[in-house]
């Protein structure tokens, strides 16, 4: 009973902590954050292709995992105070289709990560075959339906 409340607490206190953070960042700030963070993913994903092709193993799976954890985080920047403004490229589907796009996000996350641990295993073209399954396909799956044509 006492673990329970303990629980309870520490949920009431986490979920607390998360809004007031959402709500510190003003709308600016979430657009220009987002979209500095999925440019640095696409920077990530180039840096990893090339260090493929060196066998810098070590340095393709750190990639992977920053690409990861920029993913996890993205899912929280897109409140509905952000659909429009400051040149957005997020179509309004975003919205419309909150749990189809989030369900993306993690799994664009949870691939990355699982594609750090397969770059400690596997080396050459046949990595090169699992990035382009599990880190470079998830852009085009999730901008086709979320992103503006550009
Ligand atoms: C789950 C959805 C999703 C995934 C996965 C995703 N993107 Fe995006 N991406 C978006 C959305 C939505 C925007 C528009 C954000 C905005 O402008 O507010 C965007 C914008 C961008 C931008 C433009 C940023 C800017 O400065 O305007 C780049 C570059 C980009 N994505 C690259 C990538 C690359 C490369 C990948 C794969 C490695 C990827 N994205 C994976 C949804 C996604």
């Amino acid at each position: 009973m006492k673990n329970l409340l303990q629980l309870l607490i520490l949920v009431i206190l986490t979920s607390c902590s998360i809004s007031i953070y959402a709500d510190n960042m003003s709308d600016k700030e979430l657009i220009k954050g987002r979209k500095a963070m999925f440019k640095q993913n696409y920077s990530y994903a180039k840096k990893m292709s090339s260090e493929i092709t060196k066998g810098n193993n070590q340095s393709v799976s750190d990639l992977a995992l920053k690409m990861s954890r920029n993913y996890k985080s993205l899912i929280s920047y897109f409140p509905d105070n952000t659909k429009t403004g400051y040149d957005t490229g997020a179509l309004p589907s975003v919205w419309k289709e909150k749990e189809l796009f989030n369900e993306l996000m993690n799994k664009a996350s949870n691939d990355a990560s699982d594609f750090a641990k397969i770059a400690m295993n596997l080396m050459g073209d046949e990595l090169k075959e699992y990035q382009k399954k599990m880190i470079w396909s998830q852009c085009k799956t999730c901008h086709d339906k979320f992103r503006m044509p550009h």
